[in-house]
């Protein structure tokens, strides 16, 4: 039987180079190695809504009435559509993989109702991302605490095989492990396969200020900015003192870092020999060494070589929001028959149904 791949994402805003790099990029490839199953996590993102929407409130206070903050539904709405169309922009084939609203499957929050009931408090006590996001000031609802439960529900409810993942997410796939291994203990049937994470090679992409990219940091390089906009961003990138006529370090700048995720050995050999020499071809830049205002523009253009014909894309299919939620119903429907497959093998394994 074909390998079933299923991964969620947040809709927690615009989607940057780390989320490419890092997910999105193998979720695209994966569509033909498998049966892809990937959804928008719009359930959720209700565990952090409510801060989402005090942080804009922040924001339009600080911008001192240059910005209008959205209301908690309205940025709900706005995310979902943003993340599936930088998914559709971005290559997925809605005919290979169900693409689908974590929401539009409602059996999955009955199967984590099922699951919380054999998994014990310890397992989610030692959950890091609940400690990581309270720490960072996020409301401890009860459903942020169960966000491994409803997460574990999501991979088994579809019986998945591989989950692709960042490193991130590797404690939710032990404890989903463990809550698959709980069920089938308690009930005497083997109902859920033991699904496998898979990572990446990019291991983390590094912000515009070297520090991990993140929403959360401010450090991002959206994959759909463009313009003078992405232009900014990639000139504000953080750079060392040292002076434009001496040699530089590729290893440890973070213009290189980027440059590298778009470059092939040969161009990324080319930079670093121009860091080292700033002088080497110097006839081409007027005589002028070489600096750091001259690998970021070379950084900039292979970010629009990359991402170029996306944005059209995007922008086509902004145009047509009946196709797109039209798009995510079809997902739905297969998701949510497989889904129904499974409740029925759940349901009769407890009793719940004869
Ligand atoms: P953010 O940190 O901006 O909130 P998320 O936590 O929503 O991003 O990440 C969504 C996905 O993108 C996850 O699978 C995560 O591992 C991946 N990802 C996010 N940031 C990076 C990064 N800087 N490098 C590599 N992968 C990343
Ligand atoms: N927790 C994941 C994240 O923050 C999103 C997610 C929800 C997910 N359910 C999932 C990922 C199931 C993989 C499988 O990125």
């Amino acid at each position: 039987m074909a390998k079933r791949i299923l991964s969620g994402v947040q809709p927690s805003g615009k989607l940057h180079l780390g989320n490419y790099f890092g997910a999105i990029r193998q979720h695209i490839a994966l569509q033909d190695e498998g049966e892809c199953f990937y959804f928008i996590a719009d359930f959720h993102a209700l565990t952090t809504l409510k801060d989402a929407e005090e942080k804009e409130i922040k924001d339009a206070h600080d911008s001192s009435g240059k910005m209008k903050p959205r209301k908690a539904s309205a940025i709900l709405r706005d995310n979902v559509r943003d993340v599936a169309l930088d998914y559709l922009a971005l290559g997925l084939d809605p005919a290979k993989a169900a693409f689908f609203r974590q929401s539009d499957v409602p059996e999955v929050t009955e199967l984590a109702w099922i699951l919380s009931t054999v998994t014990g408090m310890g397992l989610l006590e030692r959950a890091h991302s609940f400690k990581d996001k309270t720490d960072r000031g996020i409301a401890a609802s009860v459903g942020l605490f169960t966000y491994p439960v409803l997460m574990a529900a999501d991979i088994l409810i579809y019986r998945s095989n591989v989950v692709p993942v960042g490193k991130d997410q590797v404690q939710h796939l032990e404890m989903t492990r463990d809550m698959a291994g709980y069920f089938n203990n308690a009930f005497g049937v083997e109902v859920f396969p033991m699904p496998a994470e898979r990572l990446d090679a990019v291991p983390s992409v590094l912000g515009t200020d070297g520090k991990k990219m993140s929403k959360s940091y401010g450090n991002t390089i959206d994959i759909f900015a463009e313009g003078n906009a992405l232009k900014k961003t990639v000139m504000a990138i953080v750079t060392d003192s040292t002076p434009v006529e001496s040699p530089k370090d590729a290893t440890t700048c973070n213009v290189a870092a980027l440059y590298a995720l778009f470059a092939d050995d040969a161009e990324k050999a080319k930079l670093a020999s121009l860091y080292a020499n700033p002088m080497e071809d110097a006839e081409a830049r007027q005589g002028r060494p070489f600096g750091y205002g001259d690998s970021k523009k070379m950084l900039l253009e292979k970010i629009n070589a990359t991402f170029g014909p996306f944005r059209e894309k995007r922008k086509e299919l902004a145009a047509r929001p009946d196709y797109v939620e039209q798009m995510l119903a079809d997902g739905a429907k297969r998701a949510r028959a497989e889904a129904r497959k499974t409740m029925e093998l759940v349901r009769r394994a407890t009793g719940l149904s004869g």
